[in-house]
């Protein structure tokens, strides 16, 4: 399929939207400022939320260390899909306040294992903050912290997330046309 520009994709959050929002998410977070605050962005989905919200994170006056884990699901087997790094961090977590950053949170076993992860290594406290909340698709129990959009249950691409390696660059979040009447 050629792709030009997004232009299969239909609009569901705009980049204004998403800019407006990251600032409120940012707000909140300094809020409860933290000291020594580490920052860990789930790779890939979240890359372009997470260089977003740092950056409002400075401006909203906080210091962050950001790091990067990649994580990656996999089986659908009755016991669920299974989340395993593919690249850790390198900082030790150890008595800090973590605030994991990713693009959706779907079943929640990403944002779960991750979380477990980081309490496992001694962190103190760990948030959630999530562009997109896919709740109506949750599995067990699991509430981010900072939430962007209720997100309906369609497959979503751009601002960093993708659909077959494709779309990551668009600045907007969006559904691939064809998709929504599909649902
Ligand atoms: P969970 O582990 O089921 O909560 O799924 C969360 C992960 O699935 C996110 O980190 C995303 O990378 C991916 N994901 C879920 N829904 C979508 C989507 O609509 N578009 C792109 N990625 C998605
Ligand atoms: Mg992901």
């Amino acid at each position: 399929m050629e792709v030009v520009r997004g232009k299969n994709i239909d609009v569901l959050f705009s980049d204004t939207e998403i800019q407006e929002k990251i600032d409120l998410i940012a707000a909140a977070i300094a809020k409860n400022p933290k000291n020594d605050l580490l920052v860990v962005a789930i790779l890939k989905g979240s890359f372009i939320f997470a260089a977003d919200l740092v950056r409002a994170l400075y401006r909203a006056g906080l210091a962050p260390e950001v790091e990067f884990i990649t994580l990656s699901s996999y089986g659908t087997g009755t016991e669920g899909k299974q989340v395993k790094i593919i690249k850790d961090i390198d900082s030790d977590v150890t008595g800090r306040d973590v605030l994991i950053i990713d693009d959706i949170l779907e079943s929640g076993n990403t944002l779960r294992f991750a979380r477990d992860l980081m309490f496992e290594r001694g962190a103190k406290d760990v948030g959630l903050a999530v562009l997109l909340d896919k709740e109506s698709k949750r599995k067990g129990e699991l509430t981010a912290d900072y939430v962007g959009f209720i997100c309906p249950d369609y497959f979503v691409v751009g601002y960093g997330m993708d659909v077959a390696y494709a779309f990551r660059e668009l600045p907007y979040v969006g559904i691939v046309k064809g998709d929504a009447e599909d649902q």
